[in-house]
């Protein structure tokens, strides 16, 4: 599957924006070499036309051309603003994942790619997703900066440590296509790839029910709230509850002590588990301990899914879904949890 197009040395164009992006090259290209050809030939005519004819010779003045000027003015204007435009929407097009896309969570590390599914199943350098559907990406870390690269997509991102970036894509042809580091990352960055396997919605699902899937990253992330980490001994609802409410949150604007408000998108979700004191709700005080170095980024994956599902309105339609199947389990065990756990963990963390 992984032949090349037409032009040597472009990979398969697989995904709905790989003609946008090469249509926006090959049109940087033509235009390079629409200025290039002129220039060279201009060098060599007048090099010919206007040689030393005669020693000292006094050159005619020129007093400058309104027409001219005009003409070199406007042509490269119009060109460098078809540029920008083009780039600029294939670009905001890249990356802005729309709102019906499946999720899959991505952590990268060295030297490896872990995907994790919404219905459970993991996998390792591999990506397994179905054809002509809308994917987004959400994307950590463990240690380094990486890139999740796919030629055929005409797609990357980086993945940076300390926060979410996100990739999304809709894959128009099933097949096998390479996946990539494209960040130099250490020893084995070179080695840092896999393959991406689309493939047609019924041999998806196959593939899916074939897999052992575990738990699901809303039930890894209720499992961690609820009793691993003990964070419903505070968020969960009811007269004992201290921390900020975690229901509907996500997506909306939260206030902040201090007066700032900051929308509740997955980076703030994970940023108040690993640098609580940052950005404290109004209304509360700093009393949470941090969870930094305490849970894996993908646990943290698990969590924000978990915490996400509790805003059934504000997520995508897919996560939706699992959250309503959810949501009545979430609270009665969140309540039992809050009784049965010693505070002792998080207290002893705040001493640090
Ligand atoms: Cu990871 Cu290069």
């Amino acid at each position: 599957m992984q032949n090349t197009t037409w032009v040597p040395l472009f990979p398969e164009q697989a995904s709905t924006f790989a003609w946008q992006v090469d249509a926006l090259y090959f049109y940087l290209i033509a235009v390079s070499i629409a200025f290039t050809i002129p220039i060279v030939a201009a060098i060599f005519f007048f090099s010919l036309k206007y040689r030393e004819k005669e020693k000292f010779a006094t050159p005619e003045e020129m007093h400058g051309s309104m027409v001219l000027e005009t003409v070199w003015s406007i042509i490269p204007f119009v060109v460098s603003m078809t540029i920008f435009l083009g780039g600029a929407i294939v670009f905001f097009n890249q990356y802005t994942p729309p709102d019906d896309a499946m999720e899959i969570y991505i952590v990268g590390k060295q030297w490896m790619w872990k995907a994790q599914h919404e219905t459970g199943q993991r996998e390792i350098n591999d990506l397994h997703i179905p054809v002509g559907r809308n994917v987004k990406l959400t994307m950590a870390t463990e240690d380094v900066i990486h890139s999740f690269f796919i030629p055929a997509f005409r797609t990357k991102a980086d993945v940076v440590p300390g926060r979410y970036t996100y990739l999304w894509f809709n894959a128009t042809k099933p097949g096998k296509y390479h996946l990539f580091c494209a960040e130099y990352c250490g020893l084995n960055h070179s080695g840092m790839g896999g393959w991406v396997y689309v493939m047609e919605q019924r041999d998806f699902d196959n593939w899916l029910s074939g897999n052992v899937s575990g738990q699901t990253p809303v039930e890894e992330g209720r499992d961690l709230f609820t009793n691993k980490l003990g964070c419903a001994s505070c968020h969960a609802g009811g007269p004992a509850q201290r921390g900020a409410k975690l229901e509907n949150v996500f997506n909306t604007d939260v206030k902040l002590v201090g007066g700032g408000v900051v929308k509740a998108d997955e980076n703030y979700i994970r940023n108040s588990i690993l640098n609580p004191a940052s950005q404290v709700v109004e209304g509360f005080q700093p009393i949470m301990p941090t969870f930094k170095g305490q849970v894996t980024e993908e646990q943290l994956n698990s969590l924000v899914a978990y915490i996400k599902s509790l805003s059934p309105n504000a997520a995508a339609a897919a996560s939706a879904n699992t959250a309503a199947a959810n949501k009545p389990v979430a609270k009665p065990a969140a309540n039992t949890a809050a009784a049965n756990k010693p505070a002792a963990k998080p207290a002893a963390n705040s001493n640090k």
